[in-house]
């Protein structure tokens, strides 16, 4: 695991997440299929396998674009709710969700046209999983890495409403939890890796190709949604909060209040970043 070196991952990284997720989390920037199906040539078959797909919100909106689709993911409650949420939709039939880690792929799941990694690459050992991921593409497959655009501003200037009020969020969660990111049963002395680039391209990849999806709607937001934003993040997982967790929910809700008579904020949805690798063996340049 390369996310901090006296960090290690456990089981309970994302618990009690789930069930906040779809509410609390902003969306992917609309748009974002269709740019990947453009790039990748997608045309409703072959076989895409998400992993760390959380509750199947990049495996569900790609449904339409391949013939059979793989979700997978270590937490059985986000498992769950993507299966709900498959079934819901219709066409599960052709999505099959399985919990496990991305380090014990490729768990005889086969070849595939297309990976996606959704804002879950750092949680993983990226190096191994990377090259699992290699070994279960087709040559000219594609592993495309999946995130919120980081380097935008995210409040708005909106005459409606007010902003979420993030700082003063996050020096709530450090008032209960402690002034050092929390994660699972340990801490991140020094916040989650990054060098991607160095990793995919090490385990034998080619590329990246760049896009970003453009965002900047804006999105209203509720305080319901809001608190569920807090507690869908590993950071502020209900777990967290052990006995005080009603406590810490009563607090935020007090805040949010404080903050927004009407009980509505604004926020800009993020764009979309896509970086796309392509598996080009030595036999098959892309
Ligand atoms: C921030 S969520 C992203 C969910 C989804 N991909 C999306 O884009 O909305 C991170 C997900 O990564 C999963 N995850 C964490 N560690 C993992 C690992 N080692 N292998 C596979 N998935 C993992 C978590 O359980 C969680 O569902």
């Amino acid at each position: 695991m390369d996310v901090d070196t006296d960090w290690e991952w456990d089981e309970t990284l994302f618990s009690g997440t789930a069930t906040y997720y779809r509410r609390g989390r902003l969306p992917y920037a609309p748009g974002l299929t269709d740019v990947v199906a453009e790039v990748l040539d997608l045309n409703g078959r072959g076989r895409l396998i998400d992993v760390g797909c959380g509750p199947g919100t990049l495996a569900l909106s790609f449904q339409d674009l391949f013939s059979e689709i793989v979700g997978l993911d270590p937490d059985p409650v986000m498992i769950a709710v993507a299966a709900r949420e498959a079934a819901e939709r219709g066409g599960a039939d052709k999505v099959r969700w399985v919990q496990a880690r991305a380090e014990d792929l490729p768990a005889g799941l086969g070849t595939f046209t297309v990976a996606t990694i959704g804002q879950s690459f750092h949680w993983m050992d990226r190096g191994l999983v990377a090259a699992s991921i290699r070994d279960m593409l087709q040559p000219g497959g594609a592993l495309v890495h999946i995130s919120d655009l980081k380097t935008e501003r995210r409040t708005v200037d909106d005459p409606a409403y007010p902003a979420v009020p993030h700082v003063a969020i996050e020096e709530l969660v450090r008032n209960y939890l402690g002034p050092v990111r929390r994660a699972g049963q340990g801490v991140l002395q020094q916040g989650t890796a990054g060098g991607e680039a160095a990793v995919l391209a090490q385990a034998g990849f080619t590329g990246p190709e760049r896009r970003v999806v453009p965002g900047g709607q804006l999105l209203e937001r509720t305080v319901d949604e809001v608190v569920a934003g807090v507690f869908s993040m590993s950071f502020s997982a209900p777990h967290l909060f052990g006995q005080r967790r009603d406590e810490f929910e009563a607090d935020l809700r007090r805040r949010l209040r404080g903050a927004s008579r009407s009980g509505r904020f604004s926020e800009r949805q993020p764009s979309t970043e896509v970086f796309v690798w392509r598996n080009c063996p030595a036999e098959l340049p892309c």
